[in-house]
């Protein structure tokens, strides 16, 4: 049976999509690929964060377009998440030297909006909470899955850069020569590395391949 045919919308523009593909399927079938970013295509790398909204006015959030599968009236807007530049890390990180390379560490307000925008479910409100207490260990432990997609530093009105913040504290613990840590660290590191060579390979078709067995076996292939 042929798959039911949906409307979207990108950034206004009305595209045929098929039930059941992905966002970013349905604007390579329709000849927009360039409309959204892509990387990995596999849900690892969170260039494709989008925000979503439904033209019945139910909320849609954000969510990774190569994931996200297609709905009818679903209207989707790339998000325009600027990098920044990294901000040193410190061998010996405390909330003095968080603050003065992030001087908006305690303006945080707890309105949460940084939890619900994160696509990982990364507790981002609660981890800046524990970055004022010092708690840098769970901190880093919080941002492991942490895909830098922006999102959490985007919907923050008081400018806190959660993010931003969670990666200094990871790389400033990565520096330390006496946390007993470094060395797993390290292989965490080259293991990463090593993935993401594998993933962002050129080919496209490749790339997109290598994403699917990466998520069915949780990693690169033995
Ligand atoms: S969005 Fe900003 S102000 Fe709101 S909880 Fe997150 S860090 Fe705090
Ligand atoms: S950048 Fe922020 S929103 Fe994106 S995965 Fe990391 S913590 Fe979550
Ligand atoms: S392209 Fe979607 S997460 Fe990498």
């Amino acid at each position: 049976m042929e798959p039911e045919s949906v409307e979207i919308f990108i950034a206004g523009k009305s595209i045929n999509a098929k039930s059941g593909e992905t966002i970013v399927h349905a604007l390579w079938a329709a000849g927009m690929g360039e409309a959204v970013k892509t990387g990995c295509v596999g849900g690892v790398c969170g260039v494709c964060t989008v925000s979503i909204r439904f033209q019945d006015g139910r909320p849609g959030g954000t969510d990774l377009a190569c994931l996200r599968p297609v709905e009818e009236g679903m209207e989707v807007f790339p998000c325009p998440v600027e990098s920044i530049p990294p901000i040193g890390p410190s061998p010996d990180p405390t909330v003095e030297s968080l603050q003065a390379a992030f001087p908006t560490l305690n303006r945080c307000t707890k309105c949460g909006s940084c939890t619900s925008a994160c696509p990982m479910n990364i507790p981002v409100m609660d981890s800046v909470l524990r970055m004022q207490d010092g708690k840098f260990d769970e901190v880093s432990e919080d941002f492991t899955t942490c895909i830098h997609c922006g999102l959490c530093r985007l919907v923050c009105e008081d400018n806190v850069k959660p993010h931003n913040m969670g990666l200094w504290v990871r790389r400033s613990l990565g520096m330390n020569r006496n946390n007993p840590s470094l060395a797993p660290a390290t292989q965490e590191q080259n293991q990463v590395e090593r993935e993401w060579n594998y993933l962002l390979t050129d080919d496209p078709q490749e790339r997109f391949e290598r994403a699917k067995r990466f998520r069915k076996h949780g990693g690169i292939e033995k």
